[in-house]
């Protein structure tokens, strides 16, 4: 089954005359239980559930206006991007899903504010806040869990970026994949704080789309890893239910070690870590063993982010003085009377 067709099924017959412009943020996510294989590549179905926790104001603003013209024109943090580059490419084959072949092209203006070196993934962020877009600017009035599913056809993670705060990714069973999108996961921590690490710019060569594909074909290693996620996806809801963050923090850790380790297993060998970040988890299991209540997770790349909470702030910051700390929660945070 193929995007359009299935996205086409949930679209009036007649694209509507867009509106004269639309905006929409999305949040970056981290996932403390990873997406890691496909079982559809064409609609980015997962082998997995996963979970994740939103960046706050850290993610993607992109405002869609309809121009005259034969193309699109694309603008990323205000400068404009070649049309036949791959970034521009997989923005238009995204547009193309959903507008019909009468209608107006588009300016997209987009604007990342995740730092660029922190090595975060801004295909989740952008690919929500795009279908956000597309759906403001046609008055499709899309439920939420719909738009997430049509995002997660832009590339899987982005499913969850609809959604604030901790998410989850429910993998469905349906052939058209319209049962796999996020939902959130209702629950607050106001004190819960991630640490954004940027060790190292080396570009990476290997990225997590094909990353994951290889990992499938050639680790038998693999096989144990839908076991893991989904032991890990019911610890970690319930240990964010019981606020326990020593076990929310065990199990995000594992989670990401054991994905890594698939990859590692691998052929050609996927090894993501530099030298850097091994010293950084050496520095994080150091702080843990004198009492410091801090985790780690990493993605298809070399950074890491730091799992604490606010209390351990200081001797994070202390510890890490280029850490950039986030606070998924912070604006939901009382405001103390005075
Ligand atoms: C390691 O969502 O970037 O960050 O669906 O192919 O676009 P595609 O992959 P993508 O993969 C993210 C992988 C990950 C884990 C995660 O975010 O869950």
């Amino acid at each position: 089954m193929d995007k359009s067709q299935v996205i086409k099924r949930f679209l009036p017959a007649n694209t509507p005359t867009p509106d004269d412009q639309a905006e929409a943020f999305a949040a970056s996510n981290i996932a403390l239980c990873k997406y890691w294989g496909k079982r559809d590549r064409e609609l980015n179905l997962p082998i997995n559930p996963s979970l994740s926790v939103s960046l706050a104001d850290l993610g993607t603003r992109t405002r869609l206006t309809p121009i005259e013209g034969k193309k699109d024109k694309i603008r990323l943090n205000g400068k404009v991007v070649n049309g036949s580059s791959s970034f521009a490419t997989k923005i238009v084959e995204f547009l193309d899903l959903f507008r019909s072949s009468k209608a107006a092209r588009l300016q997209v203006d987009t604007h990342n504010s995740i730092p660029t070196a922190a090595g975060l993934a801004s295909s989740a962020s952008g690919f929500a806040a795009l279908t956000k877009a597309i759906n403001q600017l046609y008055g499709f009035d899309l439920d939420p869990a719909i738009q997430s599913a049509f995002a997660r056809m832009g590339s899987g993670s982005a499913s969850r970026s609809i959604f604030d705060g901790f998410v989850e990714w429910q993998m469905g069973v349906r052939e058209d994949g319209m049962d796999s999108h996020a939902v959130p996961f209702e629950e607050s921590w106001p004190e819960f704080r991630i640490g954004l690490l940027t060790l190292t710019e080396a570009e990476k060569t290997v990225g997590s789309r094909s990353g994951m594909q290889r990992t499938l074909e050639t680790a038998h290693l693999y096989q144990s890893w839908p076991l893991q996620a989904c032991a890990d996806l019911e610890k970690l809801k319930q240990a964010i239910r019981d606020r326990n963050f020593e076990i929310l923090g065990q199990t995000a850790e594992q989670n990401a070690l054991s994905m890594h380790a698939t990859m590692i297993a691998s052929w050609p060998p996927l090894l993501y870590w530099q030298p850097e970040s091994v010293a950084t988890m050496q520095r994080i299991w150091q702080l843990r063993e004198s009492g410091v209540c801090v985790y780690f997770t990493m993605d298809a790349g070399p950074n890491i982010k730091v799992l604490f909470e606010a209390g351990q702030q200081a001797v994070i910051e202390q510890t890490f003085p280029q850490v950039k700390v986030v606070s998924p929660f912070a604006c939901q945070t009382p405001v103390a009377s005075g």
